[in-house]
């Protein structure tokens, strides 16, 4: 399957937003046992995860379960075994040792870890590079992070994200692709501003991610279409790939007025295969 564009979290003990969220137009669909369920619904919410059945087709199934070393982290665990669960999405990693301890436990199952959300996590981003590792994905969490170092705020006086925040996102990107990885943006919090989640996915596109966390499904539809490529980056994509295909002895061509080398043709694939 694609790698998702867009990842919509659900709190795993709203059986209503379960609903919503199943029929909702995310690649991927992650069940959070973590942050949005209080500590009394745990319980519950994990019942409720083992009930869902289900359908054919319709987004991937990924479950959040509570952070390493603590105790519901392990009676999270226990939900490994509920029907076509895709992945795993481990809160709070700090380095490639979390991934490896958690898949001491899962195996192969693949994982997606949130790699910025504890003061420690900024000094790790290097660390999940291992073949051997059934890391899928990292992402970026603001929300944590500006709880761990105690910030008043995230964002500066002209309302963009401070300096520490610009930082975690531009390390959580180049992590995830030295990786192998790949790299999702994390979540716009103010679920009514259209116009601002749209500014950010697209900014999050050009700068190399490729999916975008989602936290109410009326996010969905603007992200995946910020990560879709437009008919003009296709258009362009396969002049590209058509170029080196009639020359394949060349290193450098001309394509449209504009100089074109290896970089160029292998960001042209990339585009051409996330449009399949
Ligand atoms: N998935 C599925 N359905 C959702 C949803 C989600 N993430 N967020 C909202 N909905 C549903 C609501 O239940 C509501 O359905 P209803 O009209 O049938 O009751 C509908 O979409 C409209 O919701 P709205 O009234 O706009 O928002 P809200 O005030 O009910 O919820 C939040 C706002 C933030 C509490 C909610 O979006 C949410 O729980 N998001 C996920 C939070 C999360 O998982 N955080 C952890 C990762 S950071
Ligand atoms: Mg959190």
């Amino acid at each position: 399957m694609m790698e998702p564009r867009s990842w919509l979290f659900v709190p795993a003990d709203s059986e209503r937003k379960i609903a919503k969220a199943l029929d909702s137009a995310a690649d991927a669909l992650i069940f959070d046992l973590e942050d949005s369920v209080a500590p009394g619904e745990k319980v519950r919410a994990r019942e409720v995860l083992k009930g869902l059945a289900r359908r054919s087709g319709g987004p991937q199934w990924w479950v959040r379960v509570n952070p390493l070393r603590t105790d519901e982290h392990r009676l999270d665990l226990d939900l490994l075994g509920i029907a076509d669960l895709h992945g795993i999405v481990l809160p709070k990693a700090e380095s490639g040792a979390d991934v490896a301890e958690l898949a001491h436990r899962t195996g192969s199952i693949p994982v997606h870890a949130i790699v910025t959300e504890t003061a420690a996590s900024l000094f790790g981003l290097l660390s999940y590079r291992d073949p051997n590792s059934p890391l899928a994905a990292m992402s970026w969490g603001a929300e944590d992070l500006s709880a761990a170092l105690g910030a008043s705020s995230k964002y500066d006086q002209s309302g963009e994200f401070s300096f520490t925040y610009k930082l975690a996102r531009s390390l959580c990107l180049a992590g995830a692709v030295a990786a192998d990885v790949q790299p999702v943006d994390g979540v716009f919090a103010d679920f009514r501003d259209e116009a601002g989640l749209t500014a950010e996915a697209r900014a999050a596109a050009r700068e190399g991610f490729t999916a975008k966390l989602a936290i109410h499904p009326a996010q969905v539809e603007a992200i995946n279409a910020a990560f879709s490529p437009s008919s003009e980056e296709l258009a362009h994509a396969q002049s590209i790939v058509a170029a080196f295909a009639a020359q394949p002895g060349a290193g450098v061509l001309s394509v449209g007025g504009k100089m074109v080398d290896r970089p160029h043709l292998l960001q042209a694939t990339r585009v051409l295969e996330r449009a399949r």
